[in-house]
């Protein structure tokens, strides 16, 4: 399975923060938001992934990530020219996805929750279709929205919808199989000019090839929309990590637990880490390890 992450868009409602710097690249807390979406795509086992962002900010995910190398990763990077909408990815994707099934993630989703490995392992299972996500929100009109009958069935899927029908958003977390490549290719624009993923998984709806599974309690799915959301982000992730005693989403951690990287690499990204708090907690796992 390949990977995708989506991290376009101007970040308007973070200005002046994000004037120059994407908005997927500012810090939540100890480390890059970009940091958080990947590791989920790590913790699902997928070691290949496509970057997606604007041309201005392309070059500063390169020189963050730059091959994958560091966490025994392959990375590749790709330019979405403008805001076309979520699906856009997987026509820009196109080669890199090829005959393999995908799961995308937007680079400004934070997933947090014990259980959420378990999640995905299942998600992955998937050959056709599509398999998305559901967590009960208060303000569900930001989001997709997704409606249940009694049974769990799910009737319909809409996208901010002005009144919405139910408290189940659709987070930026998406299975498929290969085939969403030509669906995505035909969608048509949106009212507001772009191509919805609600829109792409609607026809897998129709057909009866998506799965939702609703994230259970626990689970938390942090918002980075608005300076206080950042704020509370960052705060969520600073008393989890000082109260489990593990950091979250420490990329370098998950590739070296999976023997993804030996302690040579990790030693060289430990130097380069710095003074940094960041640096001490990779020491710590280093030693352990050993
Ligand atoms: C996008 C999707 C929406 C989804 C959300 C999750 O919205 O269009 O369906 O619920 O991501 O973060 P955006 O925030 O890009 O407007």
């Amino acid at each position: 399975m390949k990977g995708i992450i989506l991290a376009g868009g101007a970040g308007t409602r973070l200005y002046p923060s994000t004037l120059s710097v994407s908005k997927q690249l500012q810090a939540v807390y100890d480390k890059p938001m970009i940091y958080y979406p990947l590791s989920v795509l790590m913790l699902a086992d997928i070691r290949q992934v496509l970057i997606i962002s604007t041309p201005e900010d392309l070059p500063n995910f390169r020189k963050l990530f730059g091959t994958g190398g560091e966490i025994g990763m392959k990375f590749s990077y790709a330019e979405q020219a403008a805001p076309n909408g979520l699906a856009e990815a997987f026509i820009i994707g196109d080669k890199f996805i090829g005959d393999d099934s995908v799961a995308m993630i937007l680079g400004d989703n934070i997933f947090h929750s014990a259980g959420l490995t378990g999640l995905l392992q299942e998600a992955k299972k998937i050959k056709k279709g599509g398999h998305i996500f559901a967590v009960h929100v208060h303000d569900p009109e930001r989001f997709g929205v997704v409606e249940f009958d009694r049974r769990g069935k799910v009737l319909s899927l809409e996208e901010k919808p002005e009144k919405p029908k139910s408290n189940y958003a659709v987070p930026g977390l998406y299975f498929y199989g290969p085939e969403v490549v030509a669906e995505a290719k035909n969608l048509r624009p949106s009212v507001r000019g772009e191509l919805e993923i609600t829109d792409l998984n609607r026809k897998f709806l129709k057909r009866q090839e998506l799965d939702v599974t609703v994230l259970p309690r626990g689970l938390a799915w942090l918002d980075t929309g608005t300076h206080d959301a950042m704020a509370k982000a960052g705060s969520y992730v600073q008393i989890i990590q000082e109260m489990t005693d593990y950091n979250i989403a420490c990329i370098e951690e998950i590739a070296y637990h999976k023997g993804w990287i030996d302690q040579k690499i990790l030693d060289k990204t430990i130097k380069k880490m710095g003074k940094s708090s960041y640096a001490d907690y990779l020491k710590r796992i280093e030693k352990e390890r050993v």
